[in-house]
């Protein structure tokens, strides 16, 4: 009898063992086959009660079924706390929080550039670009730039040598080739004007922003590549007063219900008449202070009515048709809008800078 429950331990102890899968089902199981109240530990109780043969036989198997079931239990253990320890050491939770990634955020003069772009766009003006790599026929000749004209000294230029024609360009290889194979890094965005207008008839409404090029000295004010949008409006009638009506409103989105301009006569080949504008100085308001060397304007851009010879390079009728064009600096009224002193800080990709805007 005693033997029949002993070999049913052995039997149900081994089976129920292999289900175990943790250490606290391992303790359950322990203490089911092997603790103080298991049917085990009750016939070894009652082996006193048992005749003397039967007690060696019986005291003898439960034994050795209790030291089987210690070894098996002993094994189970350590596999069980190595399964542990290594999924302990794998285990990821899913459930923390991520690592704070640096978010970055957009450069002062791609926002400001931004910014200058959304006003016009509301203005009802479009958005085009050209290449950077020019020729001299776009960047001088159909600006009324020729060859020895003084006004080129105002640009002085990177010229490139190229062997084949430059890629941007490829709807316009055929003419670049017959007019000119001087090539060089832009040095304004007007020959964007020359582009637009050669692929458009009028009216015309378009604002051209980009990066040019200029062999300057560096300075705080001055830099060898800086950015410029160019804006031209085509179309009959267009007068000096649309010019100034636009520009206005363009000043005031960007500075301030309370900014003056101040338009100067002034000299560009490609416009007739021609201004240099001027905002009234944002630190003292017009007043007079050290940044506007005492003279209450700022320069903001270059501008004036687009010139009969230009609209003869492209084939427009000067005749029908008037314009205006204009060219600002965006490091400059960059500078104007967040009063910085040093144009170079843009360049010098000095977080400490970077991360006030
Ligand atoms: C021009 O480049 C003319 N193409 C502008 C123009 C367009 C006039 C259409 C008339 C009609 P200017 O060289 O003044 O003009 O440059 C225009 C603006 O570019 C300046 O007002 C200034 O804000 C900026 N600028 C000029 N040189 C530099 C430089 N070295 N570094 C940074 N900004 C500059």
């Amino acid at each position: 009898m005693e033997l029949e429950i002993l070999a049913n331990i052995k039997q149900s102890g081994e089976k129920e063992l292999s289900a175990v899968r943790n250490l606290q089902e391992l303790e359950n199981w322990r203490i089911k086959y092997l603790g103080r109240k298991s049917k085990l530990i009750e016939v070894l109780h009652h082996l006193s009660e048992l005749p003397v043969e039967e007690r060696k036989k019986i005291g003898h198997q439960a034994n050795e079924i209790k030291n089987f079931l210690a070894s098996l239990f002993q094994r189970r253990q350590e596999e069980l706390k190595m399964i542990q320890t290594k999924e302990i050491e794998e285990f990821f939770d899913y459930t923390l929080p991520g690592k704070p990634y640096f978010l970055g955020h957009l450069h002062p003069l791609t926002r400001v550039l931004n910014e200058i772009i959304e006003i016009f766009t509301r203005l009802g003006f479009a958005l085009a670009e050209g290449p950077e790599i020019e020729t001299d026929y776009y960047n001088f000749e159909a600006l009324n730039m020729p060859k020895e004209h003084p006004a080129r000294d105002m640009q002085d230029s990177f010229y490139l040598q190229i062997s084949e024609e430059p890629r941007p360009c490829a709807q316009e290889r055929g003419k670049l080739r017959a007019k000119s194979k001087e090539y060089l890094l832009r040095t304004h965005t007007s020959p964007v004007q020359i582009h637009v207008m050669e692929a458009n008839k009028p009216p015309v409404r378009v604002i051209m922003p980009g990066r040019v090029y200029r062999h300057e000295a560096i300075d705080p004010s001055h830099s060898a590549m800086f950015h410029q949008v160019e804006g031209l409006a085509v179309d009959e009638r267009i007068t000096f007063a649309d010019l100034k009506g636009t520009l206005y409103i363009f000043a005031r989105e960007m500075f301030g219900e309370k900014i003056k301009l101040r338009f100067r006569p002034s000299y560009f080949p490609f416009v007739e008449p021609g201004a240099e504008v001027d905002i009234s100085c944002l630190f003292c308001l017009g007043k007079g202070c050290r940044v506007c060397k005492h003279s209450g304007y700022l320069e903001l851009l270059g501008a004036g009515m687009v010139h009969p010879k230009v609209f003869q390079a492209v084939g427009y009728n000067p005749k029908k048709y008037t314009g205006f064009a204009f060219g600002l600096g965006v490091e400059r009224i960059t500078m104007l809008k967040y009063g910085i002193d040093d144009m170079r800080l843009f360049f010098s990709n000095d977080l400490r800078f970077l991360n006030q805007f």
